[in-house]
């Protein structure tokens, strides 16, 4: 059969596109009566429908009239418009209309294949090292042993290791031996100067993966500078590397909801993303080598910066006496709403999950953000850009840090703000 040819009481030309992917695909019926919806009575496949490239050119309701394309162009317009004249089905095969079927079939099929192989990775044992336990690497570690994924975990930490150790993960001695049998190796440290040790002291990931071609995935926020010159290391010691950096805080960390911005080769994304896919639900391929940390550290500038424009409104409207549940519920549902205010809000107790309302613990911590901004100032200045708040921001940050405040949560910020008293 081809496409063009198919008409009558059974199925539409366009209806007809659809039920042949899905018999390509899911194996269901190639005729089904016009009318039903697409896929009913499979649940599984009308699940997978929603993925399916013709999504949209759905079965019409009523059996459309038999009908040729004018020409090639007007394949995937809509059936109902006036028929062509006799005779243009010719030419619509001679302008390609059977072979844009083909061509749209075989697309369908190699989308399928794609799929088919991601959930086999998927679904994959690997084995991972994973270095750096703290509040973002703990949770992502837990998840990658509720993938099924054999996990062997190291941070300086005893305690930290004996948390993951209870939920099922192996703990080593150093990140040598957290790399030794790996398939892949993830570190989430603080900062750029714990992962150079990470991967090049006595007792670091290289010294483990010398020409094993391991795969190395660092999740930590670091400056791109040093990500590419530790992707050169990993190279000429027989490993690839990929910048991964997340967002979703420990909220996104704990459900497995994590963004990652992935930089390398499109072949290195594709390789790490069945991992990634157990901590994370958007895996993102940003670029080359360093282009993940370019996405997180322009993110964090906007965080930076939005968490101290929704301390200031807060404290304000403290200040001047509407009761800040209120106050939050307003914002969160005008035009000053962002994830600062309605996941994260500074002021204790309008938001009930975030930081704020258990003493500022366990979130994001303010030297972290403070990091993070120095990145950003740090990056401008090697491309001669300016970032005017970013730099204000910083500053605020500093100054919490120079008050001893540099492990609490970085919305403790709007403590700056507070009238004396009131924090
Ligand atoms: N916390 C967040 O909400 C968040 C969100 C996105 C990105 N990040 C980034 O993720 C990274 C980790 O953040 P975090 O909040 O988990 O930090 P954290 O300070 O809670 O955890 C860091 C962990 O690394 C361990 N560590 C330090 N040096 C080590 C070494 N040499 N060997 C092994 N382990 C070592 C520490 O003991 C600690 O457990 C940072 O780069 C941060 O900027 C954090």
């Amino acid at each position: 059969m081809k496409c063009g040819d198919v008409g009558g009481p059974w199925v539409s030309v366009k209806g007809w596109r659809c039920e042949r992917l899905s018999f390509a695909c899911f194996s269901l019926p190639l005729q089904r009566k016009v009318g039903a919806a697409p896929h009913r009575g499979n649940a599984r496949a009308a699940r997978r429908h929603r993925g399916c490239p013709h999504r949209g050119q759905q079965t019409p309701a009523t059996p459309a009239p038999r009908r040729r394309y004018r020409d090639a162009s007007e394949q995937g317009k809509d059936t109902t418009a006036t028929p062509a004249p006799r005779g243009a089905n010719a030419d619509a095969r001679a302008k390609g209309a059977t072979h844009n079927g083909n061509a749209c079939a075989a697309k369908a099929q190699r989308e399928c294949q794609r799929r088919k192989k991601q959930t086999d990775l998927e679904t994959q044992q690997m084995k991972i090292g994973f270095i750096g336990l703290g509040n973002m690497g703990a949770p992502m570690a837990h998840n990658l042993v509720k993938a099924g994924h054999a996990l062997t975990a190291y941070d300086v930490s005893a305690e930290a290791m004996q948390t993951l150790a209870a939920a099922g993960a192996k703990t080593a001695p150093s990140p040598k031996a957290a790399a030794q049998d790996a398939d892949f190796v993830i570190t989430m440290l603080p900062a750029a100067a714990h992962v150079k040790a990470v991967l090049t002291g006595e007792e670091g990931i290289f010294a483990a993966t010398a020409k094993k071609n391991v795969t190395i995935i660092d999740s930590s926020t670091i400056d791109p500078a040093s990500v590419k010159a530790f992707a050169e290391l990993a190279n000429q010691n027989g490993n690839a590397f990929v910048d991964a950096p997340v967002s979703g805080g420990t909220g996104g960390a704990a459900a497995g909801t994590l963004t990652f911005m992935v930089g390398g080769s499109k072949e290195a994304y594709e390789h790490v993303k069945p991992v990634l896919s157990a901590m994370g639900k958007n895996i993102v391929h940003c670029g080359d080598t360093s282009t993940g940390q370019v996405a997180k550290i322009c993110n964090n500038l906007v965080l930076g910066i939005t968490m101290a424009g929704v301390s200031e409104a807060m404290a304000l409207g403290e200040a001047l006496g509407i009761d800040p549940a209120v106050l939050g519920g307003i914002i969160n549902t005008s035009t000053g709403r962002c994830w600062s205010s309605d996941t994260y809000n500074p002021f204790p107790g309008v938001i009930e999950m975030a930081p704020s309302t258990r003493g500022y613990t366990g979130g994001f911590g303010t030297d972290l953000m403070l990091k993070d901004l120095g990145l950003a100032t740090d990056a401008a200045k090697h491309a001669r850009q300016p970032v005017y708040l970013g730099a204000l921001a910083q500053q605020l940050y500093q100054t919490m840090s120079t008050k001893g405040a540099g492990r609490l949560d970085f919305s403790a910020v709007i403590k700056l703000y507070r009238k004396e008293g009131n924090t």
